[in-house]
């Protein structure tokens, strides 16, 4: 669905990630986990196109999405949930929403915004609060919702469950796994605090110092002594 080939990619002359090679198979949760400034955000950058690419390409399914402006990306079905979540305070739920679909139709805007409704009723109750007075946990769900709206193909999740109580953790992942069982969604998610993540995911990439240390199965990296040890707080 999405891969990277030998990317190499940064912010202007600056280099963050060297030759990752990286593979988001359809309908499946690929896990980026990694210390911080490894370069995680950096590669969602790369592939939803904010970040410089030095050299390397990125693929979407057959077609080179490489140096693609970020709104044509979002456009072909790439939704980008960024890490600081970009809800606006300010406005309520339900139009933090409507800003966020503000590409689609009437029909198509309202069938969204059911779906988003249905899959987070409490966006729902909450669709006239104020986005500012929401919850950590909430204010996630929301920008999930936000990504939603877009009806994309694959999203890319970066650190949606950082700073999160462990109640609101599982409930976040549990509506990652709900998009991909569900909407058939592909989703790459990015997370520094790595164990629960890794525990939903199919596929595990460990990025360290912008290049991949570690690629395959999930549960492997888990048990991996040293890595373990070193890089998800696993003793
Ligand atoms: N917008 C930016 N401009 C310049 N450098 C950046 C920018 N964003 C991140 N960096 C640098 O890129 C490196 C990797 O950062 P990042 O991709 O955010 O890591 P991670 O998400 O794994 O914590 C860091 O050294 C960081 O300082
Ligand atoms: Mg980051």
């Amino acid at each position: 669905m999405i891969r990277s080939r030998d990317l190499c990619s940064g912010y202007g002359k600056l280099r963050v990630l060297f030759n990752v090679n990286m593979e988001a198979e359809p309908n499946k949760i690929t896990v980026v986990v990694g210390p911080n400034g490894a370069g995680k955000t950096t590669l969602l950058n790369s592939i939803s196109g904010l970040a410089t690419i030095h050299s390397g390409r990125v693929y979407f399914g057959y077609r080179n999405i490489t140096g693609l402006p970020p709104h044509k990306i979002s456009r072909l079905g790439i939704s980008y949930v960024p890490q600081m979540g970009n809800v606006f305070a300010n406005l309520s739920v339900e139009e933090n929403l409507r800003v966020a679909g503000y590409a689609l139709d009437q029909k198509k805007l309202a069938d969204r915004l059911e779906l988003v409704f249905g899959m987070f009723p409490v966006l729902k109750d909450f669709r006239h609060r104020r986005a500012g007075t929401l919850s950590g946990g909430e204010r996630r769900m929301l920008a999930i919702g936000m990504g939603l709206m877009k009806e994309p193909k694959v999203m890319l999740l970066d650190e949606i469950t950082t700073d999160l109580a462990p109640i609101f953790v599982k409930k976040v992942l549990e509506k990652v796994v709900e998009l991909r069982d569900e909407l058939k969604i592909s989703v790459i998610l990015v997370e520094q605090h790595a164990v629960r993540a890794l525990q939903i995911a199919d596929k595990a990439y460990l990025l360290v110092s912008g290049t991949i240390r570690y690629e395959g199965d999930p549960q492997e990296l888990l048990n991996h002594r040293e890595f373990a040890k070193l890089y998800l707080g696993v003793s």
